[in-house]
C-alpha cells in the first residue's frame, strides 16, 4: 500500500515505464537463451520421469539397433543404475558422440518419414535427455570395426572419450538418475514402486519382441530370463503358466490392418486389470477405446468386474497413425479409429466363437464386417492358407462399412441452400442440421439427373400402400412394390430415422415414459466417464432412462424406457458412453443431438436381423410416418426407389 501511494517518480520502475523519457533510458532486455544443459534438463522432464522411462528408452534403442540379445541390469530400482547391453549394430565413434545431442537421430530424415516409421525411436531425444539428468557411460562397437568407443557424459557434457576394446553392440549405463536435479530425485517413489514401473516397461518391450532374447537382473538377481521363441511361449514365460491352456488365437488379415495375438478364455479372466496389451506396429500403447472393443466382445461371457487377458498386435500402414502425439509415445492417434475399433471387436468375437468358447455369438456391430468370410464362416485350415496369400477384406472399402463407420462428407456442398429451402417448403421438412444433410441432397440431386434413380428426396410420402407385399432380402433390406416401381429399404437406416425422430420429440418436451427397475443396476465408471454421464443424465431422463449418482464414480440405473425390455441397461449405457465419445467430434452438434443420434444408431435393428412380416409392416409404416422418412440424421438414404421408367430403360423395353 505504501508503495502505491508514493508519487511515481520516486519509484524507479514506474517512472521508467510511464515517462516519455524511457526512450533515452531504455529498459534492459530480459530474455536470454537458457544454457544447453538447463534446456536439456527441462526437456528431459518430458521423456525421463523415472528410472522406468530410461529402461523403456534404452530397451527400445537396443531393439531398433537390431539386437537379438538384450540384457537389462538395474540397481536400487534404477535409482543408482540402469544398464542395457545389446548385441545390435553398435555406433561409429562420431555417431556415439552425436547420439547424445538433442534431435540427433538416425531414424528419420524428414517429417514424411514419421509416417513411414517402423522403429521405436524417432525424436532423437532419449539419450540427450538421459545425459542431462544422469551420469552416463557408453561403450559401443560396430562389428565391422576393430575397436570400440567409450564415452562418459554428465550434465550434458562429455567428460571422457577414448577408444576401447569391446564386444559388438552397445552398452549404456545410466547412473545416479537426477543427481543434478535433487527436487526430482526426491519425487521418486519407494524402490518397490519404482521397480514395479520398471517391470511393466520391461514386459511391454519383451512381449512385443518374442524373437529377441531378454534378461533382466535386479540387485544382482536374474528376475527374467526369456529365451527367444513364439509369442505364446513369451506370454506364458512372462504372464504365467496358468495361461498355457487358456489362450485363444486371434488372427485376422485384411488390406487395412492385421490383428494377431492371443486373448484369454473367459475362465482365465482376473479381478484386476493388468494382463492387457495392445501393440500397434510392435509399440505398446494405451487405448481405453480399443480396450472397450475387446471388452465388448467378451460381453456376457465374463463378470463385469473381471478383466480378460489380451496380447493383441495390430499392424497397419504407419501412414494411418500419428505416433507423435505424446512424449512417451504410449498414446497414438489412428487416422480412423472407428475402423480399428470395429476390426478389433470383430476379430476377438471371431476368435472366441471359433474356439467354441461360446456357441451363439451375435455379430451385431456392422454389416460390412459380419458379411466378411473371416467373420461368418468357420476358420478352416484351407481358409487360413487362403488368408495368407490373399486378403480377406480385399474389397473392404469404407463404403461397405456400417453406418457409423462412414466418414463425413463435408465437401461438395454446391447450391444446397436454395435446394433445401425449396425442399423444406414443399415437404414441410423440419430439419435443424446442415452440413451432411445438404451435401447429400446435392449429391442425390446430381445422381438423379445422371442415372435415373429416383432420389428419396423426390419421392412422395408413403409410396407403398398397406396391402403391399413386403419381402426381406439378406436379412438387411426390405423390398416392396409401389405404383411407380419398387423401393428397397435398408432396415437399420430406416429404423435409425424412426428412433431419431422419436427421441428428438422426447427431448423437445414429450419425454418417453420410464419404468422403474425392480433390481436397479449399478454402473461403476472411470472418472472420465463419470463426468460424461453426469452431463448426460438429464437428457437421458427425457429419453426414459432414470439414472442417479451414487457415490464416487458410481451410478444406479433406477429406470429404463417403458417400451424396452429391461435387462441389459448397464451394457446399453456403457456402450452408449463409448459410442458417444467417439461420435464424430468434428461435427458441431449439441450434446443432446449427439446423444440422440448415438442412441438411434445403437438401438436400431442391425443388418443381419431377420424380421417377421409384422415387424416389416410396423417398420415401413413407422418410417413413412416420419417427418423426414428418406434419410437418416447423418444423411444416408433410408431407402431407394426404382421407378418403372428407369427399369424399362435398363431393359431397353417400354
Ligand atoms: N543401443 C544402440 N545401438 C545402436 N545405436 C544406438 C543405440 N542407442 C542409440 N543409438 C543411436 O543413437 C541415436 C539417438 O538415440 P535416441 O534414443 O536419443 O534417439 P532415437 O532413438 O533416434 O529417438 P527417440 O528419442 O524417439 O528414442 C539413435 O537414432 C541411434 O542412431
Ligand atoms: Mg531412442
Amino acid at each position: 500500500m505504501v508503495f502505491w501511494s508514493r508519487p511515481c517518480h520516486l519509484v524507479p520502475g514506474l517512472f521508467h515505464v510511464f515517462s516519455p523519457l524511457n526512450k533515452r533510458y531504455p529498459l534492459p532486455d530480459i530474455i536470454q537463451l537458457l544454457p544447453d544443459n538447463i534446456a536439456n534438463q527441462i526437456a528431459a522432464g518430458e521423456v525421463i520421469q523415472r528410472p522406468a522411462s530410461a529402461v523403456k528408452e534404452l530397451l527400445e534403442n537396443a531393439v531398433d539397433a537390431g539386437a537379438t540379445e538384450i540384457r537389462l541390469i538395474v540397481q536400487e530400482a534404477g535409482k543408482s543404475l540402469v544398464q542395457v547391453i545389446d548385441n545390435g549394430k553398435g555406433m561409429s565413434e562420431t555417431d556415439a558422440r552425436m547420439s547424445f545431442e538433442r534431435h540427433a537421430t538416425s531414424k528419420i530424415r524428414n517429417i514424411e518419414d514419421l509416417f513411414r516409421i517402423r522403429t521405436m525411436g524417432f525424436r532423437g531425444e532419449a539419450l540427450a535427455s538421459i545425459a542431462a539428468v544422469a551420469q552416463v557411460e557408453l561403450k559401443t562397437k560396430k562389428a565391422e570395426e576393430e575397436t570400440g568407443t567409450y564415452i562418459e557424459i554428465e550434465n550434458s557434457s562429455v567428460k571422457k572419450q577414448e577408444p576401447v576394446a569391446a564386444a559388438n553392440g552397445t552398452s549404456i549405463a545410466m547412473k545416479n538418475l537426477f543427481f543434478n536435479v535433487p527436487a526430482r530425485r526426491n519425487f521418486l517413489k519407494s524402490n518397490a514402486a519404482e521397480m514395479r514401473h520398471i517391470v511393466d516397461e520391461f514386459i511391454r518391450v519383451a512381449l512385443s519382441f518374442p524373437g529377441v532374447f531378454f534378461s533382466f537382473t535386479g540387485n544382482g538377481q536374474e528376475i527374467f530370463h526369456l529365451e527367444k521363441g513364439s509369442l505364446k511361449q513369451r506370454i506364458v514365460q512372462i504372464l504365467g503358466n496358468h495361461y498355457n491352456a487358456r489362450l485363444v488365437t486371434v488372427q485376422e488379415k485384411t488390406d487395412y490392418l492385421n490383428i494377431y495375438g492371443f486373448v484369454g478364455k473367459p475362465d482365465a479372466a482376473k479381478k484386476t486389470r493388468g494382463d492387457q496389451y495392445f501393440l500397434v506396429n510392435n509399440r505398446f500403447i494405451k487405448s481405453p477405446y480399443l480396450n472397450h472393443a475387446v471388452m465388448s466382445a467378451y460381453q456376457d461371457m465374463i463378470a463385469s468386474d473381471s478383466f480378460p487377458l489380451y496380447v493383441l498386435f495390430i499392424d497397419l500402414d504407419p501412414a494411418q497413425l500419428d505416433i507423435n502425439v505424446h512424449p512417451t509415445k504410449q498414446e497414438i492417434k489412428f487416422e480412423d479409429e472407428k475402423i480399428v475399433y470395429a476390426f478389433v471387436q470383430a476379430a476377438v468375437k471371431h476368435a472366441l466363437a471359433q474356439f467354441s468358447v461360446t456357441p451363439t455369438l451375435e455379430f451385431d456391430l456392422d454389416a460390412g464386417i459380419q458379411q466378411l468370410d473371416a467373420i461368418n464362416k468357420p476358420f478352416t485350415e484351407e481358409k487360413q492358407a487362403a488368408a495368407t496369400d490373399s486378403s480377406l477384406f480385399r474389397n473392404f472399402t469404407q463404403k461397405h462399412q456400417a453406418h457409423f463407420l462412414q466418414p463425413t462428407n463435408k465437401s461438395d456442398l454446391g447450391h444446397w441452400k436454395d435446394f433445401v429451402e425449396g425442399e423444406k417448403k414443399e415437404y414441410g421438412i423440419q430439419h435443424s442440421e446442415t452440413g451432411k444433410f445438404e451435401s447429400l441432397i446435392d449429391k442425390l440431386k446430381k445422381e438423379e439427373s445422371s442415372d435415373g434413380l429416383a432420389s428419396p428426396l423426390t419421392a412422395h410420402y408413403s409410396p407403398i400402400d398397406e396391402n403391399t407385399e413386403l419381402t426381406q432380402l439378406h436379412n438387411t433390406y426390405i423390398i416392396s412394390g409401389t405404383p411407380r416401381g419398387f423401393i428397397l429399404i435398408q432396415q437399420q437406416l430406416a429404423h435409425e430415422r424412426i428412433l431419431y425422430e422419436r427421441f428428438s420429440m422426447a427431448a423437445a418436451g414429450k419425454p418417453i415414459a420410464t419404468q422403474r427397475s425392480m433390481f436397479p443396476a449399478t454402473l461403476e465408471l472411470s472418472a472420465q466417464d463419470t463426468v460424461l454421464l453426469g452431463d448426460l443424465v438429464n437428457d437421458l431422463n427425457l429419453l426414459g432412462y432414470l439414472i442417479e449418482p451414487f457415490g464416487a464414480n458410481t451410478f444406479v440405473i433406477q429406470g429404463t424406457p417403458a417400451d424396452i425390455t429391461a435387462g441389459n441397461e448397464k451394457t446399453i449405457i456403457e456402450s452408449l458412453l463409448e459410442q458417444y465419445k467417439h461420435f464424430s467430434s468434428d461435427l458441431k452438434f449439441s450434446r443432446r443431438e449427439k446423444l440422440i443420434r448415438t442412441m438411434a444408431w445403437q438401438q436400431s435393428i442391425k443388418p443381419g436381423t431377420a424380421l417377421t412380416l409384422q415387424e416389416m409392416q410396423a417398420l415401413t409404416s413407422d418410417l413413412f410416418s416420419c417427418a423426414q422418412p428418406n434419410i437418416t440424421a447423418a444423411g444416408n438414404p433410408t431407402y431407394i426407389e426404382f421407378k418403372k421408367d428407369y427399369l424399362s430403360q435398363l431393359f431397353k423395353r417400354q
